[in-house]
């Protein structure tokens, strides 16, 4: 990691590496070449019109070629979006190796492929190779499933990303996850931070900025966050504010936090007084969602990560097929696309969409809070989603099988979704003093059912 080497971009025609590579050049400050681009451009002629007067066997001569010129000059520290057959050559392939990292883009569905070679005829003479040369593709191990491009962020989801941060000057990790996967930090100076919530306070978010002092972090650099959410939101807010705010990438070592608090820019830290209380909104540049590093999560921790991922479903209605088990980077991919179309739609909070992503929060917090923090977060989580939706049903708003609908589904994720100790006058206390109350209203992304979350606003009275 940080070291300058290419960056290749490998995949099957109208996978997308064009593009791609041309953000990921922006997001990293690197240069791109796309190399069909780059023998158009020596040959003056298009790679079609070659194909069909020369034939494959000349083209891949020219592509051999320029890919050696390119591996050898300019291109040594670029993102290089290779063909979709260019390594298919043995020759090709060691070279590309040995000077740089191949990722390979999954191909989006077939239905998705065949529409993107359709929109612009003959500019793929070989058609949909993807089938054809799954063997070939699934030989390179690092893989990106899937990217969101979210205002000034850009979100890469797959395995074997950890090497395309580069160029940060020094990484912030939280000390757990960096003690169970050291290769990941190898090349980069690193500061590391005590692990749990309760260090999410100002004292640590000053010793990052003292961090960046130490290792002369300048406005033109970046830094790097290497952990869970609490590792994120305080390394986002150091960036924020460090010479009144530097670029930094995201690396979200939790479920919870590569499918919640890696993407939407919200950053902070705690305060005796409460949770988040102090933040600003900067989202970092590049977000990589690992699914590697999840291997070494507790059982608990990735409970914690499938409540949000299920909220996620409630909001949008998409259920996954199980929730048992590590989720995939496709599974994560399309359940994050629910909090990006969200925050697409209310970057910062202003509009009232984003509300819903609290669904289940506020009794939840209030759960969360009235248990002393034993319960985790996504235990609260589900518990408070199973309560908000037995109001929901009392309010004539959600059928009454719902509340027993949604237990299920969390109970399947090993959630909790009840609390023996409920004592409703302290959790309503707790829900008093929320900052989501409303005059006198306590407000609510209410669930009401798959792909039914309404805002309603209840006085306390009307709760229990
Ligand atoms: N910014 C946002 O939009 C947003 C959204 C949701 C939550 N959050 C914040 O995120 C925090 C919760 O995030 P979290 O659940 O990731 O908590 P966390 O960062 O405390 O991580 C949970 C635990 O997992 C450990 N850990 C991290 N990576 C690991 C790995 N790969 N293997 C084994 N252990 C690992 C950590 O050391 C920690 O003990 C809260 O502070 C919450 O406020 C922020
Ligand atoms: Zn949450």
């Amino acid at each position: 990691m940080g070291k300058a080497s290419a960056i290749y971009l490998y995949g099957p025609p109208a996978s997308g590496k064009t593009t791609l590579g041309a953000r990921l050049a922006r997001a990293l400050r690197r240069d791109f070449i796309d190399l069909d681009a780059e023998i158009e451009r020596r040959t003056g002629r298009h790679i079609p019109d070659i194909f069909r007067d020369d034939g494959e066997a000349a083209f891949r001569a020219i592509e051999s070629s320029t890919l050696r010129d390119v591996a050898a000059g300019q291109g040594s520290s670029a993102i290089v979006a290779l063909g979709g057959g260019t390594l298919l050559d043995p020759a090709n392939r060691a070279l590309a190796e040995s000077t740089g990292r191949v990722w390979r883009l999954e191909p989006p569905s077939p239905e998705e492929l065949a529409r993107r070679i359709a929109l612009r005829p003959g500019s793929r003479p070989l058609g949909d190779k993807s089938r054809e040369r799954a063997v070939h593709y699934a030989s390179f191990p690092r893989a990106i499933a899937a990217t969101f491009d979210l205002d000034d962020s850009l979100v890469v989801i797959g395995s074997g990303l950890g090497a395309l941060c580069g160029f940060a000057k020094m990484a912030v990790a939280d000390a757990t996850a960096a003690s169970l996967h050291p290769s990941a930090l190898a090349d980069i100076p690193t500061f590391t931070i005590p692990s749990g919530e309760d260090k999410k306070r100002v004292e640590t978010v000053c010793s990052i900025w003292n961090a960046c002092h130490g290792n002369a972090v300048t406005r033109r650099d970046r830094i790097l966050a290497f952990g869970g959410g609490v590792t994120g939101d305080m390394t986002g807010f150091a960036a924020a504010t460090w010479m009144r705010g530097i670029d930094w990438v995201n690396i979200p070592t939790t479920l919870l936090s590569m499918v919640d608090a890696s993407t939407g820019g919200k950053t902070g830290f705690d305060l005796q007084e409460g949770k988040n209380l102090v933040g600003a909104f900067h989202p970092p540049a590049l977000v990589l969602i690992d699914t590697d590093y999840l291997s070494t999560l507790p059982p608990r921790e990735l409970a914690s990560g499938q409540a949000e991922m299920i909220k996620h479903e409630i909001i949008s209605g998409k259920l996954r097929p199980s929730v048992a088990g590590i989720p995939t980077a496709g599974e994560i991919a399309a359940n994050l696309a629910v909090k990006v179309d969200v925050v697409r739609q209310d970057p910062h909070e202003t509009k009232g969409m984003r509300m819903l992503l609290n669904c289940g929060h506020t009794i939840g917090h209030a759960i969360e809070a009235a248990s002393g923090y034993a319960l985790s977060h996504g235990e609260a989580v589900a518990i408070g989603c199973v309560e908000e939706a037995r109001i929901a049903v009392r309010l004539g708003l959600a059928s009454a099988d719902w509340p027993e609908m949604l237990a299920a589904r969390f109970s399947a994720a090993s959630l909790p979704v009840a609390a023996p100790q409920f004592d409703r006058a302290t959790v309503a206390a707790f829900m008093a003093a929320d900052k989501k109350r409303d005059g006198d209203g306590i407000v609510f992304a209410l669930p009401c059912g798959w792909g039914d979350v309404r805002r309603v606003t209840l006085r306390l009275g009307e709760i229990a």
